[in-house]
């Protein structure tokens, strides 16, 4: 039996890494990741290295790494494990459709990942108003990363949104507390048949 593969997606502060241990206890226990990963693309696109490129070269470094990533995943899945990773396809298309501003081409977002990507059993988006989640991660004491820019969430959030339209992400109100938000994800589950209750 395969293990189960759960995204979380979502801007920053908007709670993703509490919901994924929470997942991961509730079910028994998970592989938690995420991206950008740890590796060379991820570390060099985390650190800004590549410098000031265009943002389709980003969406298409973004998408490497992923693409390195999902071979991880796909044999952590095979040996029946359960993944929760932080971070996956959608992002690219959320920062990077915000980058581009309006000539951002969706389809090709899409289609440049279809053949690397693997499709999650379930994509929860934690939607969160910036001006709330930045103050979150003020008080975590992080730096702002370039894309952490108030304006620029804004229009990531309205990607990500229109995006849980199209693939039919589950759209969790993030403001709500990490408690409620994690009841909510695993009553999704349920319905879902990912998760029951003890
Ligand atoms: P983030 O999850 O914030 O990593 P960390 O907690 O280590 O800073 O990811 C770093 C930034 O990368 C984040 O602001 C979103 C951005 N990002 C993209 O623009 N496109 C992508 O495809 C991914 C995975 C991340």
């Amino acid at each position: 039996m395969k293990g189960k593969f759960i995204v979380l997606e979502g801007i920053d502060g908007s709670g993703k890494t509490t919901l994924a241990h929470a997942i991961a206890e509730a079910v028994g226990g998970a592989d938690l990741t995420f991206e950008p990963t740890r590796g060379a693309i991820g570390s060099a696109l985390r650190e800004g290295s590549f410098g000031d490129i265009p943002p389709a070269a980003e969406a298409l470094l973004f998408a490497a790494d992923r693409a390195i990533h999902t071979e991880e995943i796909r044999k952590t899945l095979d040996t029946g494990r359960w993944v929760i990773c932080d971070r996956y396809l959608g992002s690219t298309v959320a920062y990077q459709s915000a980058s581009l501003g309006e000539g951002a081409d969706w389809d090709w977002l899409l289609d440049m990942q279809s053949k690397s990507v693997i499709e999650p059993d379930l994509t929860i988006l934690l939607d969160i108003d910036p001006e709330i989640s930045l103050k979150r991660v003020a008080v975590r004491g992080e730096a702002l990363s370039r894309f952490e820019k108030l304006d620029f969430l804004r229009k990531v959030r309205e990607a990500y949104l229109r995006l849980a339209d199209l693939l039919d992400y589950a759209v969790v109100d993030a403001t709500m507390g990490p408690t409620m938000v994690a009841e909510t994800v695993l009553g999704i589950m349920e319905k879902k048949g990912l998760y029951a209750p003890q």
